[in-house]
């Protein structure tokens, strides 16, 4: 039987920093915790397949909640139809000072600065490892340490450490909290990461690995030519996708809770117009030709069905866990079931761009 404890575990959680609440969550979640929810047969119609991989649903887990790996399996028990770990940098690293992650309760959002907290490849790879081949998609998030110089070498230096070991990598350059990241998505500079990422893939594959999809991880805010630069290296490369989108050091007029100025990057629900039309703007930009993964303030069957429609071939979430719990997402797969099924779309791959047509 389905139990959901979450509605009786919130207020102490709540009461807890959100940083201290977040690892008692990953421990219980390693404690077999996901499994009391029960599991739960996909409908066909969400079923899907994107950069040669094989969805049960498109609703996945965003990058930044299990940043050290521990916890892919249990994720995949939530009923997620993928799951991403990360940002793992090469060399472990302690984050930013604390208090650096903020609820903003009254608008149902987040602002963190945690910088990268993370226990580096070595650890990382080595979880990897231990797990048993054959379950749902799950990604390698990968970035680079705050005190190096070239960004881009330790970019690789996580390609090449992890290769072979996920589903498919995501390469994060879209991190407000490590300063200079964000400089890599300018036009000269992503494309020499871009370059060499996927030098380091040919030369994975020349020595008979397997082709891994590799995508790259965007922010929401960005002027119209950054966009097109990333859209026509994302067409005119072998990049598999993009992921649209990280979170915004901007602060929507809307927001009232008290953590509103804190530094960093919200995420929530305020998130939600933004990152779509970033989204829709990237459908436009790359005419449709590169998947989407479209993540940013869902919460609700109809917010992934707007993702999808907007562009979208899958979808992430994670912010809104922290409000409504894991239930959650079968109440978005359930809703987008029904959302697809009223527009007359049989599977989500049918709706994917339907804004634009
Ligand atoms: C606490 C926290 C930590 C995050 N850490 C990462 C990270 O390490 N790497 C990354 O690519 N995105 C990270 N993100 C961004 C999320 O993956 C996602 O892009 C963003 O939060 C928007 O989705 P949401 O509104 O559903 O939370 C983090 C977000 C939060 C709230």
């Amino acid at each position: 039987m389905a139990l959901d404890v979450f509605p009786l575990a919130k207020p102490f959680l709540h009461l807890m920093s959100t940083e201290r609440a977040h690892q008692i969550t990953i421990a219980a979640l390693k404690a077999g915790a996901a499994s009391i929810l029960g599991a739960t047969k996909d409908p066909a119609s969400l079923h899907t397949e994107v950069f040669g991989l094989s969805f049960s649903n498109p609703i996945g887990m965003a990058a930044g909640f299990d940043k050290n790996a521990d916890v892919i399996v249990p994720t995949h028990r939530l009923g997620f139809g993928f799951a991403e770990a990360g940002t793992v940098t090469p060399l472990a690293q302690p984050g930013n000072e604390k208090p650096r992650l903020f609820r903003l309760k009254e608008d149902a959002a987040v602002i963190n600065r945690l910088g990268f907290n993370n226990k580096g490849l070595e650890s990382f790879s080595a979880k990897l490892r231990r797990l048993t081949p054959g379950g749902n998609p799950f990604g390698a998030n990968v970035g680079a340490n705050k005190t190096t110089e070239d960004k881009t070498a330790d970019y690789v230096t996580g390609i090449e450490t992890l290769y072979g070991l996920s589903d498919y990598f995501t390469v994060n350059i879209s991190s407000p909290n490590t300063p200079g990241l964000r400089a890599l998505q300018s036009k000269k500079a992503l494309s020499d990461l871009v370059a060499r990422v996927l030098s380091t893939r040919d030369k994975k594959m020349a020595e008979g690995h397997r082709r891994v999809p590799i995508l790259v991880k965007i922010a929401p805010d960005m002027t119209r030519q950054d966009l097109t630069d990333i859209a026509d290296i994302a067409v005119e490369t072998d990049i598999d996708g993009l992921i649209v989108s990280n979170t915004t050091i901007t602060r929507p007029a809307s927001l009232t809770s008290a953590n509103k100025e804190e530094i960093g990057g919200l995420s929530g629900q305020p998130l939600m117009a933004l990152s779509t039309k970033a989204l829709s703007n990237m459908y436009q930009a790359t005419g449709g030709k590169v998947p989407l993964i479209g993540v940013g303030g869902v919460s609700s069957g109809a917010d992934a069905y707007a993702k999808i429609r907007a562009g979208a071939s899958l979808v992430q979430l994670y912010s809104a866990l922290i409000y409504k719990g894991p239930a959650l997402i079968g109440h978005i797969k359930a809703d987008l079931a029904t959302l697809l099924e009223k527009d007359g779309f049989t599977t989500v791959a049918d709706a994917v761009g339907a804004d634009h047509t």
